[in-house]
């Protein structure tokens, strides 16, 4: 993410449990007292030691498909944006301070069925599948990524929003301690994002628990985070701890900081320029290649249709 630079926060250049399970608070508990102290994942190996690892690697869902090679893990794994761990791309080591297990995530909000569960849990309530995804970071670059997943339409349809729930807010963990980025007190944390109800109801926003056929690394947003693939990456959270259904459009941490830059929607189109850098074209990461890049990062079929009537410059960028 870019940002104006002056300041030392710019960014520089840049089997399942059926789904009962997934509400029932003994379960919980169990399984919350069972794992006990921190699980640590590796930089890039696979986390053996994960309590889900028997869950992977999960059956690929062929109708999520590339038109371009997928990008090595080691590239991807050394190439992150993690601003709780810095600025760099190069956050792998630093991430490995993050704290996986124990790991609960709140629901709450404009809900029938408001909750806090353990991650396990949750990856073990919903089926879970592999999709190879775009990812199109607002800085030009792009990546194409085996992620490991359920969708998030099954969670938003198990918590049952009330009408009066029009998004879906996410928070990353806040710890000061754990994320020195965090102690950087210029920026906005905990970081938020979020995504109007019938964006999260879209068949390709994905609960991400694992990449690679493994679960999550560090330094990719473990335990759990989002991907909205037509969406820039900076909507795609990482290391979620509350979803909310809220009345009003959330404010995300981007849009705090630099709200001139970072708008609320962030689809993909490379008619639309950032305001100091175009978006026609992409870097491939990995490969150095420049290719074009695609309206809705490639993927208008299935969802310029939840953009209709509205506002296009708007919808597009804020
Ligand atoms: N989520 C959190 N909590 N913190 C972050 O710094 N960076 C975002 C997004 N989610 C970020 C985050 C940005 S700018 C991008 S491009 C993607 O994560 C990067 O994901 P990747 O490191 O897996 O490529």
């Amino acid at each position: 993410m870019l940002v104006k630079r002056k300041k030392s926060w710019e960014i520089p250049e840049g089997r399942a449990t059926p789904e009962h399970m997934f509400f029932s608070r003994r379960e919980i508990i169990r399984t919350a007292g069972a794992i006990g102290g921190a699980l640590a994942a590796p930089r890039f190996g696979r986390a053996a030691d994960d309590p889900t690892a028997a869950l992977y690697p999960a059956k690929r869902n062929e109708a999520y498909k590339l038109d371009r090679p997928v990008t090595a893990e080691k590239v991807n794994a050394d190439y992150n944006n993690f601003y709780e761990f810095g600025a760099s791309k190069h956050v792998a080591d630093a991430a490995q301070a993050l704290k996986v297990r124990p790991w609960s995530i709140k629901i709450d909000g404009l809900c029938a069925k408001p909750r806090e569960i353990g991650v396990d849990d949750l990856v073990k309530a919903f089926p879970l599948e592999e999709r190879l995804y775009r990812h199109r970071c607002v800085e030009a670059w792009s990546m194409a990524i085996p992620w490991t997943g359920f969708p998030l339409a099954a969670l938003v349809k198990a918590a049952d929003p009330k009408a009066e729930a029009k998004y879906v807010r996410f928070e990353t963990f806040s710890d000061p301690k754990m994320a020195p980025g965090q102690r950087q007190v210029w920026y906005p944390w905990p970081y938020i994002e979020g995504l109007r109800i019938d964006e999260a109801m879209n068949d390709l926003a994905f609960m991400v628990t694992g990449a690679y056929g493994k679960p999550l690394l560090n330094q990719f947003g473990a335990p759990i985070r989002l991907a909205t693939p037509w969406k820039y990456g900076f909507k795609s959270i990482k290391s979620i701890v509350r979803i909310s259904f809220v009345a009003e459009e959330p404010v995300s941490f981007w849009q705090k900081l630099q709200g001139s830059e970072y708008g609320f929607w962030a689809n993909v189109n490379p008619q639309v320029a950032h305001p100091r850098w175009s978006q026609a074209t992409e870097e491939e990461i990995g490969t150095g290649n420049r290719v074009p890049t695609l309206l809705y990062n490639g993927y208008g079929e299935e969802v310029a249709g939840l953009y209709k009537g509205m506002d296009e410059g708007r919808t597009i960028w804020f």
